[in-house]
């Protein structure tokens, strides 16, 4: 077996560029969304998009509660499989909370549509949407960001919490992937 490659990736968006938008972000949603909303974070490519969103909620003078839902869509690859499926649950009570999701990218809007299912058969009482990256290309349906970071073509990307088969997560940027460069086959 050949040593494992992972493929290049072109950056795209710099972490400070990312940075700057966060902040930004988060005062447009300061100043439409109550000071105590319930965020909710979809996992696992949520994560480090949120951890920078909610430090800049704080220095816009928001003061969320945080909780977290696991939910898969993807296998090993960059296609999605179509289902999405619940890894893990919410842990609080969101019955009459207005609730923030925040995921890393929307793309045919299932997983977000599925986590704003569950929330409303939790009594949820409105459910808004922030996602950093936009990639309207392949959508179905009706989910649509209410807040959105950047709007990216419709290639696979990856950093900043965005994963190929579990990798470039750790990245500082976001970036494409460089086709027919690697040899990583999940
Ligand atoms: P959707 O359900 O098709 O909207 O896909 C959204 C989910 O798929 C996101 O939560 C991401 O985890 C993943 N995803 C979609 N596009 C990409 C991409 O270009 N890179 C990495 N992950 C992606
Ligand atoms: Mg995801």
């Amino acid at each position: 077996m050949a040593p494992r490659e992972l493929p290049r990736v072109r950056p795209l968006f710099g972490a400070e560029e990312i940075a700057a938008r966060i902040e930004g972000l988060a005062g447009e949603i300061a100043a439409e969304l109550p000071r105590d909303v319930l965020v909710v974070i979809i996992l696992k490519g949520g994560f480090v998009f949120a951890a920078d969103l909610i430090r800049a909620f704080h220095r816009a003078g928001m003061r969320p509660q945080i909780d977290f839902i696991t939910l898969a869509s993807y296998g090993e690859g960059a296609e999605s499989s179509g289902q999405v499926a619940i890894k893990r649950g919410l842990g609080d009570d969101v019955h009459g909370r207005d609730v923030l999701l925040v995921d890393d990218i929307l793309e045919t809007g299932r997983t977000v549509a599925a986590a704003r299912r569950l929330l409303l058969e939790r009594g949820a009482r409105s459910v808004k949407l922030c996602v950093l990256l936009d990639k309207p290309g392949k959508r179905k349906g009706a989910s649509e960001a209410d807040f959105c970071g950047f709007t990216v073509p419709d290639r696979f990307v990856v950093g900043y919490g965005l994963d190929y088969a579990h990798f470039f997560r750790d990245l500082p940027y976001i970036g494409t992937i460089e086709e027919g460069t690697g040899n990583h086959r999940g």
